[in-house]
């Protein structure tokens, strides 16, 4: 009954100010000037008494999902409404530049440096006309949220430096590896073993999909999809967020996972993630571990009901915590629209953690006040 009064509430405040105040997952999302939110592949931090949505500008057609304007930022003060505060990376003109127009720039994420005080973008950076194959991750540095960012450079992670928990027999298997057929049961195990990290050793490892964490201790991280999708990689940053330290580890090896978002809840850390399909959804992953450097345990798909099996026709990229709130985690997903990548749109759900399992359900319309019905 509080709920639907709620809603009640939100509908009329939608009609008579033209404001949101509740979430509609999937649904055209307007800003404050009445466009639909563009910031896709996103990422949140809270500064000042503001959030700040990160995400890529997608732009209308086939050819959308390329980087044709830079990074886009919105904020907001209560999580429904947001300003759109433009373009904060922008691409460059500079044919030579490695962010020049009609690269691929993909979810962006922004941490705030406590001791440098800057605040650093990390992106899945590809190379104009090399399709996926570039696979760095790119930084990006500015003096306020609002930007605007300077790029800084770009990196294959952890160049000529094995993981810390890399067997010793892992470092230099045999060469006979090479030739087996992708996805019989020796390739993956080939795979678990190292095979990818090995080819990339000298040129640095691959990073894709990814997503930056700060612990409670300031220390950071990139989590990036590596060794073509199949294994994820956790990096760990330098204090200024700036570069690797080079100490790292594998999670899930041969488990192709991509869209990695991890939070942390009651000293467990735990993480939700897609498979490779491409933009097309497909069943979420769940892990948790006691520490960063694992082990992580598998948890299987976090998500239940309708359409549980496709993550609700969406795919992660993020999961913050509002404000202030304990136990109030949001999960961010993408409906990629490959067709018309500027359609793309938000699904945007409480997470609700059971017996150490985080568990996502679908809602058609909810609120911030709903986290404290769920109690
Ligand atoms: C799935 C990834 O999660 C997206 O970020 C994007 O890279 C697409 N693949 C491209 O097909």
């Amino acid at each position: 009954m509080k709920l639907k009064y709620s809603i009640l509430i939100s509908f009329i405040c939608a009609f008579v100010f033209g404001q949101n105040n509740h979430f509609a997952p999937g649904k055209e999302w307007k800003d404050t000037d009445g466009v639909h939110i563009n910031a896709h592949g996103g990422g949140i931090i809270f500064m000042d008494g503001t959030y700040y949505w990160y995400g890529e500008f997608k732009t209308e057609g086939k050819g959308g999902n390329t980087a044709l304007k830079g990074v886009s930022c919105y904020s907001s003060k209560d999580l429904y409404n947001w300003k759109n505060e433009g373009i904060v990376l922008k691409v460059e003109e500079d044919r030579n530049s490695e962010i020049t127009k009609g690269c691929i720039m993909e979810r962006p994420k922004v941490v705030f440096n406590k001791k440098t005080g800057k605040c650093v973008m990390w992106f899945h950076l590809e190379l104009k006309g090399q399709g996926y194959d570039a696979a760095m991750a790119g930084v990006a540095i500015s003096d306020s949220p609002k930007g605007p960012f300077t790029y800084i450079k770009s990196y294959r992670p952890n160049k000529g430096v094995w993981p810390i928990d890399f067997k010793e027999e892992f470092k230099s298997a045999s060469a006979n590896t090479q030739n087996l057929k992708s996805w019989t049961p020796d390739w993956l195990t080939a795979i678990q073993n190292g095979m990818l990290v090995r080819r990339d050793f000298q040129k640095g490892q691959m990073s894709r999909d990814m997503t930056v964490y700060v612990d409670d201790n300031e220390k950071a991280y990139l989590i990036h999809s590596s060794e073509d999708n199949l294994t994820l990689h956790i990096s760990e940053l330098t204090d200024d967020y700036l570069d690797f330290t080079q100490k790292w580890t594998r999670v899930a090896p041969a488990g192709h996972n991509e869209a990695p978002a991890i939070f942390k809840k009651d000293g467990m850390y735990y993480m939700i993630t897609s498979g490779c399909t491409g933009w097309d959804p497909n069943e979420a992953r769940s892990f948790k571990s006691e520490s960063i450097w694992g082990p992580w345990e598998s948890l299987g798909n976090p998500s239940f009901g309708k359409d549980a099996e496709l993550t609700f026709h969406s795919q992660s990229t993020y999961i913050f915590q509002v404000q202030g709130k304990k136990d109030q985690f949001i999960f961010m997903a993408d409906r990629w629209k490959p067709d018309n990548p500027i359609e793309g749109s938000y699904v945007w759900l409480p997470i609700i953690i059971e017996n150490e399992k985080p568990i996502l359900k679908w809602s058609d319309e909810w609120t911030l006040d709903d986290f404290n019905q769920k109690k």
